[in-house]
């Protein structure tokens, strides 16, 4: 490999570039989990991952990637055989389909076209016509990380609510938390699962659950395996400050930190920075003559944008080019969407000209690709950023 000057950019839709001020909070020494110094921090961490779930409940904290958090939201609160209600948004609502399944609970998988959120009424007609209340739980990707299309919860919320049906509500909000507006309290989510390598603006590593009371009560009755996801441990220990095993101190650490970061910029800041990058982003992209796969306005993600190229062109050959020749990582299709879009993160820790570098990196990429595409994005998001 050459050595490449510089810095690299980083612009895949997560893990996100994480900030000197969190990377040197990771980098102190390794502290005694079971001391008084740990205790503070852990209570400290507690109650900022509140303010950003916005929520009075318990939040858990385990050592593991996103799908570790999502295996735990299934099994403290569902038994063998229960029914859940899933929407196929994109790559990663598959997943999480995938890991019920393999938990033993039935999935009703409602087909779509990985272009759009989920719609409201089908939420609203499924528990409208389960009658005898067979479905257990409802479960929404907030962002699908694959398409840069998200969901209205709220709106999912209100469905569930005109339905009159008991089911727990559990959202993925794991490109979502951080970047995009969500209330996990006001909108009656029973179980947000998220993970720390996204707007959280850490390394992987930490998963997240922020549970309801109603979640809470459901996790007495449920049946299904669990140990090291038991959220009971996790709340007997964590009031203290402390864990029923080791936790990722250091990460923790790094995490005091972002937290501490998000509320010196405050969160409405943080999200209406988002917005306005994505637009600005939307704005090259469409200039460029390219297709944003999201189809829905109302759905764009403020955390990614999703590029659709000509037909017969590979995207992951353009992002192999532009990775050589600019040092910048631009997110791959995943599943179905494999060399047919890519996706460009601007969420994190990002700012105007981070996302002006980024744009220009992928506009001479397009060029030296040889890629169908009219030039101007990067005028077009520049005037779009340095409008008064
Ligand atoms: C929306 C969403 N859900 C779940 C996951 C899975 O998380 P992890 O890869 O940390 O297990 C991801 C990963 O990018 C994601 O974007």
């Amino acid at each position: 490999m050459r050595y490449a000057s510089g810095r690299h950019f980083l612009q895949i839709p997560g893990p996100t570039n994480v900030p000197e001020r969190v990377l040197r909070a990771i980098g102190q020494a390794t502290i005694d989990h079971r001391g008084p110094e740990f205790s503070r921090l852990a209570i400290d961490v507690f109650q900022g991952l509140q303010k950003v779930f916005k929520t009075g409940g318990a939040v858990v904290i385990y050592p593991s990637s996103g799908t570790g958090a999502w295996e735990a939201s299934l099994v403290n609160t569902l038994s063998p055989g229960d029914k859940v209600l899933m929407f196929e948004t994109g790559y990663f609502a598959a997943l999480w389909r995938d890991v019920a399944r393999k938990l033993g609970l039935e999935v009703d998988f409602v087909p779509g076209d990985w272009r759009r959120g989920i719609d409201p009424a089908v939420v609203e007609a499924k528990l409208g016509a389960d009658r005898d209340r067979q479905i257990r739980a409802v479960a929404v990707v907030h962002n699908e990380t694959s398409t840069g299309a998200t969901s209205r919860v709220h709106d999912v919320r209100k469905a569930i609510d005109r339905a009159g049906h008991p089911a727990l509500l559990m959202v993925d909000t794991i490109s979502s938390l951080a970047s995009i507006d969500y209330r996990h309290d006001e909108w009656g989510v029973d179980v947000t699962v998220c993970c720390s390598q996204k707007g959280l603006m850490l390394p992987p590593g930490l998963g997240l659950n922020a549970v309801s009371a109603k979640a809470l009560e459901a996790s007495k009755t449920a049946r299904l395996p669990r140990a090291y996801w038991d959220w009971q441990a996790m709340l007997r220990d964590n009031p203290a400050g402390f864990f029923p095993y080791t936790p990722a101190t250091n990460l923790l650490c790094g995490l005091r930190e972002s937290l501490r970061m998000l509320f010196e910029e405050g969160l409405d800041r943080v999200f209406a920075r988002h917005l306005r990058h994505a637009e600005a982003t939307r704005r090259a992209v469409r200039a460029w003559g390219l297709e944003i796969l999201c189809q829905n306005p109302a759905e764009y993600s403020p955390a990614l944008t999703t590029a659709v190229m000509p037909e017969g062109y590979d995207a992951d050959a353009l992002r192999k080019l532009i990775l050589e020749k600019f040092d910048m990582s631009l997110g791959t299709g995943l599943g179905k969407l494999k060399g047919k879009v890519f996706r460009i993160g601007h969420m994190g820790d990002f700012n105007d000209l981070m996302l002006a570098g980024t744009l220009c990196g992928i506009e001479m990429g397009l060029s030296l690709a040889d890629v169908p595409f009219a030039k101007g994005g990067v005028t077009a998001a520049l005037d779009f950023l340095s409008d008064r």
